[in-house]
């Protein structure tokens, strides 16, 4: 492997190779085992199963807004079967129905494995190896951690199954076609943990994960593109494609179009309350997603979530009814 220079006597080149040689094959050694022992502790933690724990579960729930996408609050009301689904959620491309997520067997995912579950919020594969559409945020969930996803699975089995099948897509081709969502996820989707930045305090890493993986804040409150992709230049800066068709407002701290001019205790009564600081009050998805989730999140991580959120640097940018952006 070591290219010896030419023209060197054998006795020599025996002499030089020794010399090289040797301390390299102790190395060498010492690398191999050094792998092998790796590998043995990377094989050991693979084959262990990560346990959830449902407690931790309803608190990575409570981040996620309550999963309230998955409960059609809008048209059934306040009874509407928790998680079940059926929830139409308009886009430009058409309508999408959120899907059954309760632990029934034959319509929810009781029967998906915790590996199966962590692939689909990582990956957006479903068990049967095809794509989700993108309306379900798994550009945001990828960021979140095994021992979350696992945590969350083991609280949502532990809610009451409901038997209800899910509904087709209400979309024109192509965006009915799941093999166009392997084109839409190369273009707009990286898979891959959230990773902190050193140089942050532990709040606003916390602040981080929170906003950008569970809870999907930039799902709803950034600008997509013509492929439906999100605007990444355009971070938090509101959209006029929010949910169901909603205005979704700039939480950029601009203090002209976004919230530059709340306070932190503002952002927090928010979340816990759904009122602003003028004192109006949320509707919609947001109000929904702050009532079923983010208002029973312990004061550590909505004070994190506010953290971060004053620190998103300010866009200018006026959200404004679809026609006149
Ligand atoms: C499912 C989509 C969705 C998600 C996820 C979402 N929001 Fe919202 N948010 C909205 C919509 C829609 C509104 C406007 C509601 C209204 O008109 O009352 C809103 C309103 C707000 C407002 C009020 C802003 C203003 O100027 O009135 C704030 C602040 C806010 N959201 C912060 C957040 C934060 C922080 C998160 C994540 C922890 C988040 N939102 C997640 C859709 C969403």
């Amino acid at each position: 492997m070591w290219g010896l220079p030419q023209g060197i006597p054998q006795t020599q080149k025996g002499i030089l190779q020794k010399q090289i040689v040797d301390p390299m094959t102790n190395t060498s050694l010492f690398v191999v085992g050094l792998f092998a022992c790796l590998a043995w502790a990377g094989l050991l933690s693979a084959n262990e199963p990560l346990l959830g724990d449902t407690e931790r579960g309803r608190r990575v729930f409570d981040q996620s807004g309550g999963c309230s996408c998955h409960t059609n609050y809008s048209k059934e009301g306040r009874n509407a079967p928790v998680l079940a689904g059926g929830r139409a959620l308009s886009t430009p491309f058409g309508i999408y129905y959120s899907t059954n997520i309760t632990p029934d067997l034959e319509t929810g995912i009781g029967r998906m494995s915790d590996a199966e579950f962590i692939t689909a919020m990582q990956e957006g594969i479903a068990p049967d190896g095809q794509n989700y559409f993108p309306i379900f945020p798994y550009t945001s969930f990828t960021g979140m951690s095994d021992q979350d996803l696992v945590d969350l699975r083991a609280y949502l089995s532990t809610l009451p199954p409901v038997k209800r099948v899910n509904k087709p897509a209400d979309v024109m081709p192509p965006f009915s076609w799941r093999w166009g969502v392997s084109l839409w996820k190369w273009l707009n989707f990286k898979a891959g943990r959230w990773q902190p930045d050193p140089s942050r305090s532990e709040i606003w890493n916390r602040g981080d994960y929170l906003v950008n993986s569970p809870s999907h804040c930039g799902e709803c409150h950034t600008p997509r593109d013509w492929t439906g992709g999100l605007d990444r230049s355009m971070w938090l800066a509101g959209s006029s494609d929010g949910p169901e068709g909603e205005l979704a407002p700039n939480i950029t701290s601009d203090s002209k179009t976004g919230i530059g001019s709340w306070h932190l205790r503002d952002l927090i009564w928010f979340l816990e309350t759904g009122f602003k600081p003028d004192g109006d009050d949320t509707q919609g998805l947001m109000s929904e997603m702050i009532e079923h989730g983010y208002a029973k999140l312990p004061q550590a991580d909505l004070e994190a979530i506010a953290t971060y959120l004053k620190s998103v640097p300010p866009i200018d940018h006026r959200v404004q009814a679809h026609s006149s952006e």
